[in-house]
């Protein structure tokens, strides 16, 4: 299929130097330079905004099959590419779970018919995310979808052997496994962060150590495997330490984090209202400070959403019943503005390293997160750095409304997004095939 071409007028590459042109032809980038002729193409005046490579979300819930009051394939692309994503990775835990061929490559073709992001389905790792039995890693691979992420993601693969054999098939496939770190046996019960807060407020505690022991053990079995591990949602500032070892060591580990683990902490316990329960919890403002250092440093490698749409019934009620999760798709780049590029953490470019080019790397896209030049895809996100927002969940995308931002005034905003050359996103509204 081709597309007319596209005059992208006066971007600025990663936001740095003068503006150029850019033109999209056939999927690719076909020509960059300043003051190019419209030629026939579509012009897009960019009025100097920032042009980045698309964004890749490793960790989504989208919550089809089962859960379609909530999100589906078709509204959670089209709030990934009204946030700038042009991949994201649907995570595993639905219902019935993905961990068969069958579900993974339904979620793959229904993402294509959409055709707004590209929708890689996540596999389970084990069969119902139960942590006994290994789930069929290789079919789910070697299926139309080409599975290349595997999780229990909600469950951590608490069986060390399991784990361990995980790793192994995986490397023999040459797929990722993603761990949610979180030791069961610590968490029985806990619905926020074990700290001051939760003290005084009379709710269950989830210690660090869930997360930090998992985090430690996994560094070894990877040590052990020679292969790599993902560390989904990074939220402690021992976890930092953890990965900052296990890095020094040459093992092969990458960890990502949450906007909403870069912007909040347990303050936000003092209404008990269960928008703010999630899973890891909201830590405490050091790690917070941690998490921030880390992503700059490249300690921590990318950013992920943990997009997690919730019903009304499941989120307005009393907080140990609530189940964990917030939006994230929509909010994540004007979060990484606030809490990292203002205060001088992450340049425009590498903005595009922790949103765009790792998670692509990590989890071996070779399409996303390429550099902006002649002949490459043209997966593609610009950027208003300037403009000012004020978020509205029920003005989302997104079936559920459950974001933790509600009303809160966040800088910068994604003006369009391309996804091999065909605009899915443009000034807030979406472009269906
Ligand atoms: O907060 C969370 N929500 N953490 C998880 O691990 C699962 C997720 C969900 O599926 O809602
Ligand atoms: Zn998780
Ligand atoms: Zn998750």
């Amino acid at each position: 299929m081709t597309n007319t071409p596209i005059l992208l007028r006066e971007v600025r590459l990663y936001g740095e130097g003068e503006p150029v042109d850019v033109r999209v032809r056939d999927g690719q980038i076909a020509e960059i330079g300043a003051g190019l002729d419209a030629d026939g193409a579509t012009v897009v005046e960019a009025g100097g905004h920032i042009l980045l490579p698309g964004f890749v979300d490793l960790h989504t819930h989208l919550r089809e099959p089962g859960r379609e009051d909530t999100e589906t394939i078709a509204t959670g692309s089209a709030a990934a590419a009204l946030g700038g994503y042009t991949a994201v990775f649907a995570m595993a835990n639905t219902d019935p779970v993905a961990d068969t061929a069958v579900i993974t490559d339904h979620v793959w073709r229904r993402g294509r018919e959409i055709g707004l992001v590209d929708v890689h389905p996540v596999g389970a790792v084990t069969v119902g995310l139960k942590g006994k039995q290994l789930a069929e890693l290789g079919a789910m691979s070697s299926g139309k979808a080409r599975v290349k992420m595997f999780s229990d993601d909600g469950y951590c693969v608490e069986d060390p052997l399991i784990m361990r054999r995980a790793l192994e098939y995986a490397r023999g496939l040459g797929v990722l496994i993603a761990q949610h770190a979180e030791e069961p046996r610590l968490t029985v019960g806990a619905v926020a962060h074990e700290g001051p807060a939760a003290a005084r407020l009379g709710l269950t505690g989830w210690p660090r150590a869930a997360e930090e022991s998992i985090v430690a053990r996994d560094a070894l079995l990877a040590r052990d495997a020679g292969y790599r591990v993902h560390i989904c949602h990074a939220s402690t500032a021992g976890t930092v330490e953890l990965l900052k070892w296990a890095k020094s060591q040459g093992i092969s580990i990458t960890a990502e984090v949450t906007p909403h683990h870069l912007m909040l902490d347990d303050s936000r316990l003092e209404t008990y209202d269960a928008v703010n329960k999630v899973n890891p919890p909201l830590r405490e403002t050091s790690d917070v400070a941690a998490l921030r250092q880390a992503l700059a440093e490249g300690v921590i490698d990318c950013v992920a959403t943990d997009h997690a749409p919730h019903a009304a019934q499941d989120k307005c009620c009393e907080f140990a019943a609530a189940r964990p999760g917030m939006l994230g798709l929509q909010t994540a780049l004007s979060i990484i503005i606030d809490t990292m590029v203002r205060p001088g953490l992450l340049t425009w470019r590498a903005v595009a390293r922790v949103m765009s080019e790792k998670p692509a790397q990590i989890v071996g896209l070779t399409d996303q997160g390429r550099p902006i030049e002649v002949g490459e895809p043209a997966n593609l996100t610009l950027v208003d750095p300037e403009t000012h927002w004020v978020v509205q969940g029920d003005a989302f995308a997104s079936i559920s409304d459950n974001t933790p931002f509600e009303g809160l005034t966040l800088p910068g905003q994604v003006r369009l997004t391309m996804l091999r050359g065909r605009i899915t996103a443009e000034e807030g509204k979406v472009n269906a095939l």
